[in-house]
């Protein structure tokens, strides 16, 4: 066996480092604050029947997500790779198959597919920005913004337009390497979209029906209090509610294994994760808060899907004095958030293609961005001309969206938590973790147990 401690002190990242703890603290931030915050958090709690829905998905945050969080970190870390040579090198380092880098082959494929439709709803925020200038929105109706929705993904020249745009913005800068840019954009956008949500609330505490979204997004039925079939919530929501949460933390694809390499030796990964997963459950909960009023108090339907942000909140905005502005400020840091998270799920290929296949960083970016973009037509077109092809869980979208959520993060998220909690020997998770206390042992008891437990149990009863 390797000596761990001397080769980890021998192994330097590839690909620079962050230039401070804080830098890598926002930089997995902004690749977890992101449509799934905005965009997906609310209309999957509205489709799942709210408050029962809310509640497994903060118990699926805490209970998992945060020990896989700390877990992928901990691995990128000590492997400082891309996430399949690091979990090669690892088994390796502790004596195991190298079976275990099928992990981090499943992470990389799992943030191109991921990215394929998520450049297209990000695509969707650029469109709404520029509609925002054009004040389409002001004193808009609820039907008016509807079908302004409508038109605009029942377009695929349209949204195919925009979906290109973003994926080359996403080509541009990923070329250019994680430190350039990335850490910059990230501390203005993310507190800067805080207080555009703080506004956004303010106007749903006014509208009248913050009581009634509050209740929508908090009060559990007593059926499911009680445990009885009654209860809205089945195993298949709650695999939902699983599925998002790695979504929305960015965990079970490598994609913070892949940041985690970068991270200097000295930061806490403890204290990075619990700052983490605080500042994105708390923007999710702001943009549940902010929209289900809305809703009510337009008269709209919770569980109306993909496109419920797009029609709830420019009736906001259209309504304010200020409206055009507050709104293009808005979905153009929606665009920023979701092209912060885009570098995240695209990092882990492109860094595998450069170093497997020795490529330049330029040349891996285009690589695998112009498979994306090409994939992402798939996503494109089920909204327009495929929106009547449905199979298995729905359109093409719906399928590579309930595929990546649903499976295969928490799937790789569960093989994650094994390989820290049982491959990794505790000496090797105590030197990365710096800790033996209370806080490692709650660690390695979810780690072990819980986490990948709980994972199955989900899996298996949503599959049955
Ligand atoms: N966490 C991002 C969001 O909530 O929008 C999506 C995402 C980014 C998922 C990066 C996975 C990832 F690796």
């Amino acid at each position: 066996m390797l000596n761990n401690q001397a080769s980890k002190e021998k192994r330097a990242s590839l690909h620079g480092n962050w230039s401070s703890k804080m830098a890598f603290i926002l930089a997995v931030t902004g690749s977890a604050v992101g449509l799934g915050n905005i965009w997906k958090f609310p209309y999957v709690a509205g489709q799942n029947g709210g408050g029962a829905f809310v509640l497994v998905y903060l118990f699926c945050v805490i209970i998992i997500g945060m020990p896989v969080m700390m877990s992928e970190i901990l691995i990128g870390r000590r492997g400082r790779r891309n996430p399949v040579a690091a979990m090669d090198l690892l088994s390796k380092e502790e004596n195991s198959s190298n079976k275990w880098r099928w992990v981090g082959i499943m992470g990389v494929l799992g943030g191109v597919l991921i990215l394929s439709y998520y450049s297209v709803i990000a695509g969707w925020t650029l469109g709404y920005a520029l509609k925002s200038i054009t004040g389409v929105f002001v004193n808009a109706s609820p039907q008016a913004v509807s079908s302004e929705f409508s038109n605009f993904v029942g377009n695929w020249k349209v949204i195919g337009f925009y979906h290109t745009l973003f994926m080359a913005l996403t080509i541009f800068f990923v070329a250019r390497g994680v430190e350039k840019g990335l850490e910059r954009a990230v501390k203005i956008m993310v507190p800067v979209l805080l207080i555009l949500m703080l506004v956004l609330l303010g106007y749903a505490i006014k509208s009248g029906f913050f009581g009634q979204g509050l209740l929508f997004m908090f009060s559990v039925p007593d059926s499911c209090i009680a445990l009885s079939h009654e209860c809205p919530l089945t195993w298949n929501s709650v695999l939902v509610a699983l599925g998002q949460a790695f979504f929305t933390l960015s965990i079970g694809m490598g994609a913070v294994m892949a940041y985690g390499a970068y991270l200097p030796e000295e930061t806490s990964i403890i204290g990075a994760s619990a700052a983490v997963v605080t500042a994105d459950t708390g923007i999710a909960i702001l943009a549940g808060l902010a929209i289900f009023p809305l809703v009510f108090a337009n008269g709209l339907d919770p569980a109306d899907g993909p496109g419920l942000v797009f029609q709830t909140l420019p009736l906001a905005f259209g309504q304010m004095s200020d409206g055009v502005f507050f709104s293009t400020i808005f979905f153009i840091l929606l665009s920023f958030a979701a092209w912060t998270s885009a570098i995240a799920l695209i990092e882990p290929a492109v860094a595998w293609v450069i170093e497997q296949f020795d490529k330049t960083r330029t040349q891996a970016s285009l690589i695998i961005g112009i498979l994306i973009w090409i994939l992402g037509f798939g996503s494109v077109l089920s909204f327009n001309l495929l929106k009547n092809m449905i199979f298995l869980a729905g359109t093409f979208f719906d399928n590579v969206d309930y595929l990546t959520s649903n499976i295969i993060l928490p799937f790789v998220g569960l093989l994650i938590t094994i390989f820290a909690g049982w491959i990794m020997s505790s000496e090797s998770s105590i030197d990365e973790l710096d800790n033996s206390g209370f806080i490692y042992k709650s660690w390695r008891l979810l780690a072990r147990y819980i986490a990948p437990i709980g994972i199955i149990l989900v899996l298996i009863n949503a599959i049955i």
